[in-house]
């Protein structure tokens, strides 16, 4: 989202300031062009030059400064820039923001800015929630730009409490989702996801499962969380960290998973069944580990699970539901079929023998059928980027919007 992006970044007087040349060398890791302004009190903390070198730019600090061929104009540097940060924000720059008040080269650029701002404030925790700073910190977020919360942690002033700054690749991963959110279709919506194969116990120790990584899953769960839903992940085996935003519920068996989503039903707006749920289950689990057979043969007795997906089709009542189909042959026939006997609103097909394609992979090609249109390749991409793109589609179909 950054990367090839101007970013204006503010540091104000905070013990803080320290981290925000951290967050400057993340961002020009990241191929962001980064330019500092800095207040005098955030000079009293980390000095111009560390900046000046860090960015390899020069750093605007004083308004008045006489003019050289090095120094930046502040509405020049204000129009140049694509994002604005202020990191670490002190209480006294988010009272300039909040009641446009420019005294100084930081708070004038800002004064001047027309591209997104995004607020870090760092304090201690009495100056936080003084009810005139939350009043200011209300207002910038009521003026359409992003406050990213501090967080709870040992302060400068030696005990714990909220008020410390969000580590640098923190800020990073909040401010991406809090702008992608800004312009959600899903707001107020829930969506309900699943994720990961299923596990089914044969004894204690073993059980049947399948190649599924929940990658798939877990990339929807993060680009319906950017369009603004409320989100719930019900995940399967999974080896991912839970992602940011999301209501993660950890399941096993297909029949959890089962009652997870009729559970879920009622308050969705959207289902997705993304998890590979295993077709069959021990007809009894063993209670201890099977021991090997002199025989030399082993006959385990499965039997069928629910089919989740056709048993939320009959039980929906309204909720626009999304299935899954990997195949490795016959794709397309099975994949229409499925569409229509499970009562689904669009299905994903994706040819899982294909290399690149599917189970554990970080890129995906699927082909999308819906119940009134012809089917749409896609081609083959990451799942993150997929991901959005079929979000995308059933924000369209759910908020009743033409497709451009
Ligand atoms: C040692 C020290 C640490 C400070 N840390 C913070 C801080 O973390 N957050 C804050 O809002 N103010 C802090 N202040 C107070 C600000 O530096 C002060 O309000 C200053 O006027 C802020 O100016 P600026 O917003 O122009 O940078 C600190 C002051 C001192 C002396």
């Amino acid at each position: 989202m950054f990367s090839k992006k101007n970013i204006v970044l503010v540091i104000s007087g905070g013990v803080a300031a320290y981290k925000a040349a951290i967050f400057a060398r993340l961002l020009i890791k990241m191929d962001a062009n980064v330019k500092v302004v800095m207040t005098s009190a955030a000079t009293e903390f980390i000095t111009a030059k560390t900046m000046a070198v860090l960015t390899n730019q020069p750093v605007l600090t004083d308004l008045f400064a006489e003019k050289t061929g090095e120094s930046i104009d502040h509405i020049t540097l204000a129009d140049w820039a694509d994002y604005f940060f202020v990191v670490p924000a002190t209480a006294n720059i988010i009272a300039k923001i909040a009641n446009g008040v420019a005294d100084d080269a930081a708070s004038t650029v800002l004064a001047a800015r027309h591209s997104p701002l995004i607020v870090v404030p760092a304090m201690n925790e009495n100056m936080y929630l003084q009810p005139a700073i939350q009043r200011n910190l209300k207002q910038i977020k009521d003026d359409g730009d992003i406050v990213i919360d501090p967080v709870d942690g040992l302060l400068a002033e030696g005990y714990t409490g909220k008020g410390r700054l969000p580590e640098p690749n923190e800020i990073l991963a909040y401010s991406e989702l809090a702008l992608y959110q800004k312009n959600g279709q899903l707001k107020g919506r829930h969506v309900v996801i699943s994720a990961g194969g299923t596990v089914e116990a044969i004894d204690p120790v073993r059980y049947i499962s399948n190649r599924s990584s929940g990658k798939m899953g877990y990339a929807l769960a993060r680009a319906a969380v950017e369009q603004g839903a409320d989100v719930t992940l019900i995940s399967a085996t999974s080896q991912l960290p839970d992602p940011v935003g999301v209501r993660t519920i950890h399941i096993q068996s297909a029949q959890e998973l089962s009652e997870q989503m009729f559970t879920a039903l009622p308050h969705a707006d959207v289902i997705i069944m993304a998890a590979a749920v295993s077709d069959y289950r021990m007809a009894q689990t063993a209670q201890n580990k099977i021991k090997k057979q002199d025989s030399g043969e082993l006959n385990l007795t499965l039997v069928e699970n629910p089919d989740i997906l056709a048993q939320l089709g009959s039980a929906k009542t309204g909720q626009y539901l999304v299935g899954f189909a990997a195949e490795t042959q016959n794709l397309m026939t099975y994949a229409q079929n499925k569409l229509k006997k499970k009562n689904a609103d669009m299905l994903i097909a994706n040819d899982v023998s294909k290399d690149q394609v599917g189970f554990g992979y970080d890129t995906n090609q699927v082909t999308i059928l819906t119940k009134d249109k012809e089917p749409e390749m896609l081609p083959l991409q990451s799942k993150i980027t997929l991901a959005r793109e079929i979000m995308k589609k059933i924000s369209i179909a759910i908020n009743g919007q033409v497709e451009k």
